[in-house]
């Protein structure tokens, strides 16, 4: 796909075919990942892919108890309307970890967060190479990293970016509108 096109094919996918992707595809979205930029190269990320059923199963579960502590803590109300069904759809779960020791010389002039920049990068690249094949992604948070931690035996030293459920879309996904781009030339201006 033309990369001006790709850019706005890849859409949040909230809605999934349940068919298998071919390992090819799988190795192909992982390899994009690898080629995301990171500080002195250190490629600080990690994946795991889950498609045991068994095991996205807890990962719902884990979702699904997040959801409720934001209920319980009188979080925003359109929480309870968000629906978390299409985890259920999805054939493949990304998980994507990091080791954020691994930033760079950033700790040493105040820039503490270059494994997070990096591995954001390294999603991204995903996300697109998944577009690129026809597949849709969402990048998903909305856990507490802990429990999935422990679920998929993640080391301590090691952090979350993101689970990213990967299938064919299941429906045609609108776009959310976009802001204009916020510019200032040559110094910030207000
Ligand atoms: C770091 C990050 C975390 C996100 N977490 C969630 C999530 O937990 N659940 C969800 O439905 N969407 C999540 N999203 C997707 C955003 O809602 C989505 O990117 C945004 O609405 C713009 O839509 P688009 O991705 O189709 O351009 C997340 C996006 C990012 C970058």
């Amino acid at each position: 796909m033309e990369f001006r096109e790709l850019v706005k094919a890849r859409r949040s996918c909230r809605a999934f075919e349940s068919s298998q992707i071919p390992e090819n595809q799988i190795a192909a979205i992982l390899e994009a990942g690898q080629w995301a930029p990171s500080p002195l190269n250190l490629q600080p990320w990690e994946y795991i892919i889950i498609t045991d059923k068994e095991v996205q199963i807890q990962i719902i579960k884990a979702a699904e108890e997040a959801k409720q502590s934001v209920i319980d803590s009188d979080g925003p109300g359109w929480v309870s309307k968000y629906s978390m069904e299409f985890l259920a759809g999805a054939p493949v779960y990304l998980v994507v970890a990091f080791d954020p020791s691994k930033g760079g010389l950033g700790t040493f002039f105040n820039q503490p967060h270059g494994a997070l920049q990096a591995v954001s990068a390294c999603v991204q690249n995903m996300m697109l190479a998944a577009a690129d094949l026809g597949l849709g992604s969402l990048w998903f948070t909305f856990f507490a990293p802990q429990k999935v931690k422990s679920i998929l035996n993640i080391p301590e030293n090691l952090e979350i970016a993101g689970c990213i459920p990967l299938g064919k879309p299941s429906e045609e996904i609108k776009a959310p509108p976009r802001k204009e781009p916020k510019v200032h030339r040559e110094r910030y201006t207000t």
